[in-house]
């Protein structure tokens, strides 16, 4: 699954899923631009990244700025001379319920990260997709699949479930064109996603043990297997494939409820 003269571009690669996916990409020989706001620790994955050979082009950006996504496409094609992959991975959950005061703040960002950002950065990327015969992968969640777990989750349930049918109805559009779209739908992974909606470092230990035992599997995901479904979507392996969304849960949505 060579990507050797093939760039990449990852939102959301300074920390968990696409930290652990450029470094994927890394591995297959990728041109690498990395976006996050945290240029610390995209610092860190790009150290990652640079072990392998492949040292990343670094944007700091706020994906829900249009001038930022801009600048990161413009920028990524002036260093690379176009983009292959896109991947768009960086998300966010936020809490309140359709009878709480703060549920239109709580859409705002959940909507403006996940699905406004994927849109505004498709369409600022899909003329060079086009040009490379390249493809797109949106990391979505089971959540897309299921009823929420807690009705304060609604924004990011409803978030990605649009993550979803953006992908199926890019998908048509897109393969006329030679670009293909899909998603990735993970379930529990072990990244900075407990951290970053608010839970200490003990409460986070205690939410991945506790999401482990909800799974058929009895364990939970480790960033690098998301990278793996992610690298081989965007590989020609798959180049039969999309408009699908594909579940990497450890059977947390067929896992059998005893009452
Ligand atoms: N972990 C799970 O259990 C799980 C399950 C299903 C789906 N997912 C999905 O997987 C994706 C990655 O999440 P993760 O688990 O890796 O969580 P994470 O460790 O919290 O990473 C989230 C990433 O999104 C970036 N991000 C958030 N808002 C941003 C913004 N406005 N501009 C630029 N970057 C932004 C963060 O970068 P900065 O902070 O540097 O901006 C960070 O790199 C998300 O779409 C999430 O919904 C996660």
């Amino acid at each position: 699954m060579s990507f050797k003269n093939k760039t990449v571009l990852i939102t959301g690669a300074s920390s968990g899923i696409g930290a652990a996916t450029a470094i994927a990409f890394a591995k297959e020989g990728a041109n690498l631009s990395i976006i996050g706001r945290n240029q610390e620790k995209l610092a860190i994955t790009a150290s990652q990244c640079s072990e392998h050979g492949q040292v990343p082009l670094v944007i700091v950006a706020d994906v829900t700025k249009d001038e930022d996504l801009i600048r990161a496409v413009d920028t990524t094609v002036e260093q690379f001379g176009g983009i292959d992959v896109l991947v768009n991975n960086a998300g966010l959950m936020r809490f309140a319920s359709i009878l709480d005061e703060n549920i239109m703040e709580a859409y705002d960002q959940t909507f403006d990260t996940n699905l406004r950002a994927v849109f505004r950065l498709t369409n600022l990327a899909a003329p060079h997709l086009i040009k490379t015969g390249g493809n797109i992968v949106n990391i979505s969640s089971i959540a897309a699949l299921k009823m929420p777990d807690h009705p304060s989750h609604i924004t990011y349930y409803v978030s990605k479930a649009a993550v979803d049918h953006f992908t199926r109805c890019i998908a048509a559009e897109l393969a006329s064109k030679g670009v293909r779209v899909n998603s990735v739908n993970p379930g529990p992974v072990r990244t900075d996603f407990a951290d970053n909606i608010g839970l200490s470092r003990e409460e986070a230990v205690g939410f991945w043990e506790r999401s482990g035992k909800l799974t058929a599997l009895g364990r939970i995901c480790e960033p690098e297997e998301i990278a793996d479904m992610t690298v081989f979507l965007a590989s020609d392996k798959a180049r039969g494939i999309t408009g699908a969304s594909f579940v990497v849960d450890n059977g947390k949505l067929v896992k059998i409820k005893t009452p």
